[in-house]
């Protein structure tokens, strides 16, 4: 089962994607924290990101492609994967599908978690990463069993620079005028299931397992 996550920054994209990986046994691969591992470990890749993830804009498409695609081609993708944060643009998804068609594959699924604007920010502000694991959580909606505090490896959590409210709302332009079009896009393709990601976590999740099946 080979699926794509779209959504809005704070949809729920990688929220779920981590719940499908979990259920399906399949891979979660997020591009975003990719970029942000590299950023911490101090890597080329992870300084040239930084300066376009720090301002709300997208890496460049050649930054990002390979990456993923040579990541879909490990052993443990064999039975399928959850990408989430990629493909961003018309030319990373065209890119995707033109080396799945090399190996004879296509997507099965890309499922678009909706939210509207108005709730995005709000929601955004009360996001918490974990500085060690990159897990994340919410103060009103996932919050941490002790505050301030991972539940899974006791560090301690921060605020993403690029979920401060300035930098939401370019990212949230930046989706509306690059992202979007994906919609379409999947939809032409056939594989495109919209839910709406407004409601708790677990029931949007059951509405995604309800279309991938049991
Ligand atoms: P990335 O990390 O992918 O950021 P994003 O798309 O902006 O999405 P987020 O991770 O912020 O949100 P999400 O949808 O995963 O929401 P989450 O589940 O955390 O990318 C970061 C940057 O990297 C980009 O801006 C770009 O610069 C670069 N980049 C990455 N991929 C790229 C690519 N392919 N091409 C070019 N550049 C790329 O949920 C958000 C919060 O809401 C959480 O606190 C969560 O607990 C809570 N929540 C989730 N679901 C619900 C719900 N149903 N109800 C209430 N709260 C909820
Ligand atoms: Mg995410």
């Amino acid at each position: 089962m080979k699926i794509i996550m779209l959504g809005a920054p704070g949809a729920g994209k990688g929220t779920q994607a981590k719940k499908i990986a979990a259920k399906y046994n399949i891979p979660h691969i997020s591009t975003g924290d990719i970029f942000r591992a590299n950023i911490k470990n101090g890597t080329e890749l992870g300084n040239k990101a930084k300066t376009y993830m720090d301002q709300g804009l997208l890496v460049p498409d050649e930054l990002v492609v390979d990456l993923v695609v040579d990541r879909v081609k490990q052993d443990d993708c064999a039975n399928g994967y959850v990408l989430d944060g990629f493909p961003r643009t018309i030319p990373q998804a065209e890119a995707l599908d033109k080396a799945l068609a090399v190996i004879g594959e296509k997507m099965d699924y890309a499922i678009d978690v909706d939210v509207p604007d108005e709730n995005i920010v709000h929601r955004m502000s009360g996001r918490r990463a974990c500085v060690g694991c990159g897990a994340t959580y919410h103060l009103e909606y996932a919050p941490t069993k002790v505050e301030g505090i991972c539940d899974t490896c006791g560090k301690e959590l921060i605020l993403r620079d690029d979920d401060k409210p300035e930098t939401v709302k370019k990212r949230l332009g930046v989706y509306h005028e690059q992202t979007q079009p994906l919609i379409d896009y999947y939809t032409n393709a056939g594989i495109l299931k919209t839910v709406d990601g407004t409601v708790d976590i677990n029931d949007v999740f059951q509405t995604i397992v309800n279309i991938l099946g049991e």
